[in-house]
């Protein structure tokens, strides 16, 4: 028996190309129809070329995230007796938050259920970065996700090819026709993916700044505006923190030497600016889970996060105590001058490291988990003719000449710091 087709796709394409509003039967046709392979990629390409231009309303992104949501699974925390609560951020360079806030979190008795990616081009994905550590593993079973979850609290994995299917098709489309940037396709994209894995409650560190996915500052607000809209409207309660990707994160840039410098900040020491967006994080997230009145930093200097991270560890095979790969070969760049590091650039930072094989290319292309970039200063430092800036590591020794032409620019010593604005900028609460 043939299916009889509500909508026509050309009609469709016709109202969003004229600025019109489609309604809710006809999105959630439309997201139906194009994974089932009705909708064809042509006339799904002009429907999000005409939302990029067009845009959307907050109820048409609402029903097009719930549509994605619908095309797949949803896990189901239900069982647990603890509160869940995640995270999700939109990446930049030496982002390794994840790492020390699942575990700081977990330890105040709540479930973080990180469903994680790898990296492609100069962000770094988290999956990439535990898979570091000798005998990790990041493929879960739903079952051994939920028993991890109530047992220690924090689980870091891979997200199932069952959540928000329509999402990863759409995506593909989107990243061969130029349409990736459109905030209701980039809102409704990552949004739909955290309400299908079923969270109660979502903090989204929204980054802007030359080495954020959305560079803007206003664009990186309005997009964290419309993330919180779909959270709270969805009945998850959700908060946006926007936070300054203009230098690197903490010194180490890479996937090793980001577990390492995680590792430290668990032990209590670490930099400022890593200790700063994880304690910053945790607490909006315990605030959201009902959890208030706590010390979130002495969970950091006692133990306890440090605890919950080699339960974690652990739990997916993974030694915490096995020493992590290093680079066969190293490049140090010192200062040619007296003076302060004025400033330093995280985008070309980014792309070099992974130049430096850091991070991959094509999906399928492995990382070299040693290599990276070790910052020996930051920004604002004073530093003498001769000193350390930073340190390049790779198992090949061709690839410095590219990483040196990325970095080409990227950093600068002078008479005083350049102001690139506060770390943590504003949170959006919809
Ligand atoms: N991350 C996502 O998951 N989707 C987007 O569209 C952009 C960033």
């Amino acid at each position: 028996m043939t299916t009889i087709e509500p909508f026509d796709a050309v009609d469709l394409i016709k109202i969003k190309r004229d600025g019109g509003e489609l309604t809710s039967a006809q999105v959630a046709w439309l997201v139906d129809a194009y994974t089932r392979g009705y909708v064809a990629d042509e006339q799904m390409s002009a429907i999000t070329m005409a939302i990029f231009l067009r845009g959307m309303v907050s109820r048409e992104i609402n029903d097009l995230t719930a549509a994605m949501v619908n095309s797949g699974e949803r896990l189901d925390f239900s069982g647990l007796s603890k509160k869940t609560t995640d995270k999700h951020s939109t990446g930049g360079v030496g982002d390794k938050i994840t790492l020390p806030l699942a575990p700081l979190v977990a330890s105040f008795g709540l479930a973080v259920p990180q469903l994680s990616g790898r990296g492609l081009g100069h962000t770094g994905g988290t999956l990439d970065k535990f898979e570091s550590i000798p005998g990790w593993r990041a493929n879960l079973t739903n079952e051994e996700m939920i028993a991890q979850l109530e047992s220690v609290g924090a689980v870091v994995c891979a997200a199932g090819s069952g959540l928000a299917p329509a999402d990863r098709k759409l995506y593909s489309l989107r990243d061969i026709t130029g349409t990736v940037e459109a905030i209701p396709l980039i809102a409704s994209s990552i949004m739909s993916k955290k309400l299908a894995e079923g969270t109660a409650s979502l903090v989204l560190d929204v980054k802007f700044g030359n080495g954020a996915f959305m560079s803007d500052y206003e664009r990186a607000k309005e997009l964290a505006n419309v993330l919180v809209g779909i959270g709270n409207d969805a009945g998850v309660a959700t908060r946006a923190v926007l936070t300054n990707m203009n230098t690197p994160l903490g010194l180490a840039i890479g996937n090793a030497n980001e577990v390492r410098e995680s590792v430290e900040v668990l032990a209590g020491g670490g930099p400022d600016d890593v200790i700063d967006i994880t304690a910053t994080l945790a607490e909006h997230m315990l605030d959201l889970a009902g959890v208030t009145s706590v010390a979130v930093r002495d969970h950091l200097a006692n133990g306890k996060a440090m605890d919950s991270w080699r339960a974690m560890v652990s739990a997916q095979g993974g030694d915490p105590d096995a020493k992590l790969p290093v680079a066969r070969e190293t490049h140090t760049v010192t200062a040619d001058r007296d003076g302060v590091v004025a400033r330093m650039d995280a985008l070309p930072f980014g792309i070099a490291a992974w130049r430096l094989g850091a991070g991959r290319a094509r999906k399928e292309d492995p990382v070299v988990h040693a290599a990276g970039i070790d910052l020996a200063v930051k920004p604002g430092a004073s530093v003498k003719k001769g000193d350390v800036i930073f340190t390049l590591s790779a198992n090949d020794s061709a690839r410095f000449d590219r990483a040196l032409e990325a970095l080409d620019g990227a950093w600068e010593i002078g008479e005083s710091v350049v102001d690139q604005g506060p770390l943590i900028a504003e949170v959006i609460n919809g």
